[in-house]
């Protein structure tokens, strides 16, 4: 292990001017430029601060003396928000607001499928434009570090090659669609606990290999507009005023010419914040109003800065029409076009996880079905903190059941046990006792009631997983095990009933020691929009097989995965150790002793991401870590044959691109979609790398016998390393041998090739 003392410093020292020689991408708002110039020239300072902070909740100001529209905010990333007080956190009680609710993100980055990506991005546009809208606050693309991250179920994938790839889908397809997103949140936003306080400690090559993909790619590929600066701090400087972040990586290597806008309450400073390239402090004025106008007038900084800063505002305000006030909200904000999306990408998120031969159900003799836990009647839209869609309609597990199977089983239902209740209000240590027993004889009651209805059945679907409440924004998971004592129930339910099919409707993982043996088959169903219920019946029926892939590892226990097994979260040894070094370094031994006592406590308020790059999987093959199911994992109802892997040469140069074809078949007897993954392994580097890492896939869909050539591409330019030294990307020229397969642990055929 590198010395990360060293790197921290680097990092920090860094100068603020461009070392790499790449330039990103030519932005297509540059174009307004010239037009911009003569705004700005007919502009006030009053005006032009105006422009700089919140005017309302979602809402920034534009001039309205010169004709340049406000700019209007939505929530974001899996539907469009209702419509909010302009001062507050409630909703007005429209009717008219009511969006569709997508699939969250987990379950459309286990879509695999940047196409489907787009076509979502395009749903939520069509959306945002009925609203009046004129920027979409996601995609949500933080790289999943921790299991328990409150926000997994929003975030895409552990991986930043497959979160590059949706996010760039969804950026196309929403501002294809006239209106802009805003990526989120930018950077290293991988915890929801002391979100708000914490520092992430972070060496250069994991940043830019693992957490900065996704937004690098949206902007130079997709030429994002927005981006959304992070609550956290990163290397002892906050998102919002992060020069590093801000303006040597966003603007001027990668060339992103957009806005950035704070998170909610994410500004701390009023000189080093626009001078680091912030442009609007959301949702308050507390920084970047009056106080600006005082140092401007200071002398703290100049006009100048605060014209680039409106400059790029109004780039983007010109690039995206205002919807006319007579125009908005005259329409249902949900639309049958829109609910088509969320139910494509619902059907082909859904991960099949084991199957011993229970799915699809069989219906010929009208069986009796048992439908036990409250996950089949919840609603997921909406729950904890955060994002949520006031959904013009959410169909449950249960509706979807009804609604296709209602004729052909007897459905019965049974609750099973209490769902976990999101709250604001703090108890006592005697209303918590006293819940606690009110909750445990209710919990008896529905364990009866639940066992009573398996027995009935012939086979039982428990519905089970978190929920809204469990996985929030604000706060991380404690633990990863099944909430509301349903490992328990599962026992009792398979003492009279074994035949049980498990389906879990989480946004993230869960611990399956007890579900998975108990279980004759298994899927996850995730947080899967308004089209959730129906998507889920038709895959346990088998009118189409599952064809989801898992976006992220599911370990065999929590503790396992990285940052939990290298004891850096939520306040680990390491960091205390790194912390007491620090201290003692750098400052007197009477002074520092009682630091150094606390430092060893640990601190939660650092993150220390000393596992560098070993993310996921990256981890758990480099270091022979077993899994519960690995990343990508899925099964279908149907069988694939890989063979005759070719590449079209054997050795390729730094700027080649290594074309690879290899036959597929689908073996079996139905039609479906194989989400075929290329890893690469370096067979003999000059410098660290991970066992494998993913660097192309593709969602194939094969009808029963049909065969194809499957062709994919890997520029060699993707297979290059952050070098900390030259602070830029760099050409590891080795030999790499080439895995395809359908999972990060289930590789089919292997080739090896030289780069030189
Ligand atoms: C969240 C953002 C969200 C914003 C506005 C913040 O608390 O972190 O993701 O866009 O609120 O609702």
């Amino acid at each position: 292990m590198r010395n990360l003392k060293f790197i921290i410093i680097a990092v920090m020292m860094l100068p603020i001017v461009s070392l790499s020689a790449e330039k990103g991408h030519r932005s297509a708002l540059l174009q307004y430029d010239r037009q911009i110039d003569g705004i700005i020239s007919q502009m006030t300072l009053e005006e032009k601060v105006n422009m700089l902070h919140a005017k309302f909740m979602f809402v920034s100001a534009g001039v309205e003396r010169l004709g340049i529209a406000d700019i209007k905010y939505a929530d974001g990333p899996f539907g469009i928000r209702e419509e909010m007080q302009p001062k507050g956190w409630a909703g007005l009680g429209w009717e008219t607001d009511k969006a569709t609710f997508f699939p969250t993100g987990s379950a459309l980055a286990a879509t695999w499928s940047p196409e489907l990506a787009y076509s979502y991005g395009t749903g939520m546009a069509k959306e945002a434009r009925l609203r009046g809208k004129d920027m979409i606050l996601g995609p949500a693309i933080n790289i999943q570090r921790i299991p328990t991250g409150g926000r997994t179920y929003e975030y895409l994938s552990e991986d930043p090659f497959l979160s590059s790839k949706l996010a760039v889908g969804y950026t196309k397809g929403v501002q294809d669609n006239g209106v802009a997103v805003c990526l989120k949140h930018y950077a290293l936003n991988n915890q929801e606990d002391n979100r708000g306080t914490v520092n992430v400690i972070i060496g250069e090559r994991a940043m830019h290999e693992i957490y900065l993909p996704p937004f690098r790619a949206a902007v130079e590929e997709a030429d994002a507009f927005g981006v959304m600066s992070a609550y956290n701090k990163v290397n002892g400087f906050w998102c919002a005023e992060n020069e590093i972040l801000l303006d040597k990586i966003l603007r001027q290597d990668w060339g992103f010419a957009g806005m950035v806008i704070s998170d909610w309450g994410g500004t701390h400073s009023t000189v080093r914040s626009v001078k680091a390239g912030l442009n609007v402090e959301m949702p308050d004025q507390k920084y970047l109003g009056q106080a600006l106008i005082d140092s401007i007038k200071a002398g703290l900084v100049s006009e100048e800065t605060i014209n680039q800063r409106v400059r790029e505002i109004l780039r983007v305000r010109m690039a995206i029409k205002p919807v006319p006030e007579d125009m908005a909200n005259k329409e249902m904000t949900s639309q049958p076009a829109q609910q088509k999306i969320a139910y494509e990408v619902a059907c082909k998120s859904i991960v099949l996880l084991k199957n011993e031969g229970a799915l699809p159900l069989k219906l010929e003799n009208k069986p009796v079905i048992a439908v036990i836990g409250a996950n089949a009647t919840q609603i997921m839209a909406t729950g904890g903190l955060g994002a949520g869609v006031k959904t013009l309609y959410e169909i449950t597990p249960l509706d979807g059941l009804k609604n296709r199977i209602g004729d052909k089983a007897e459905i019965l239902f049974a609750q099973g046990y209490e769902p976990v209740k999101f709250s604001w209000v703090r108890k006592t240590p005697e209303q918590l006792e006293k819940e606690n027993q009110e909750k445990e004889l209710a919990a008896q009651k529905l364990a009866k009631e639940a066992i009573e209805v398996a027995k009935k059945a012939s086979i039982v679907l428990f519905i089970g997983g978190d929920n809204r409440a469990v996985e929030t924004e604000g706060s991380d998971r404690k633990d990863i095990f099944l909430p509301s004592g349903q490992d328990e129930l599962i026992k009792k339910i398979a003492e009279v009933n074994p035949n049980i099919v498990t389906v879990l409707t989480s946004g993230a993982p869960n611990d399956l020691n007890v579900v998975k043996p108990l279980s004759k088959a298994l899927l996850i169903s995730w947080f899967n929009g308004s089209e959730g219920g129906n998507a889920l019946a038709d895959v346990l029926i088998g009118k189409i097989s599952p064809s989801g892939r898992l976006p992220f590892t599911l370990p065999v226990k929590l503790e396992d995965s990285p940052a939990y097994a290298l004891g850096n979260y939520p306040q680990g040894k390491k960091s205390a150790d790194v912390f007491a070094n620090l201290v003692s370094e750098t400052e007197s031994t009477d002074k520092s002793q009682e630091k150094k006592d606390e430092a060893a406590k640990g601190d939660p308020n650092t993150a220390y991401y000393s596992e560098e790059s070993l993310i996921g999987y990256r981890w758990f093959d480099t270091k022979n870590k077993p899994v519960m199911y690995p990343f990508g994992y899925g099964l279908t109802y149907t069988t694939f044959n890989y063979s005759k892997l070719k590449t079209d040469k054997d050795k390729y140069g730094k700027s080649d691109i290594i074309h690879v074809a290899f036959e597929l078949k689908n073996t079996g007897k139905m039609a479906a979609d194989e989400v075929v993954q290329v890893y690469v392994h370096r067979v003999n580097p000059s410098v660290e790398w991970p066992a494998k890492e993913l660097k192309a896939f593709s969602r194939v869909s094969l009808a029963s016998g049909e065969s194809k050539t499957v062709k994919l591409e890997i520029p060699i330019e993707n297979l290059r390393y952050w070098n900390e030294t030259k602070h830029a990307w760099d050409d590891d020229l080795c030999k790499i041998e080439l895995l395809v397969g359908a999972s990060a642990g289930d590789i089919k055929l292997k080739k090896e090739i030289t780069l030189k």
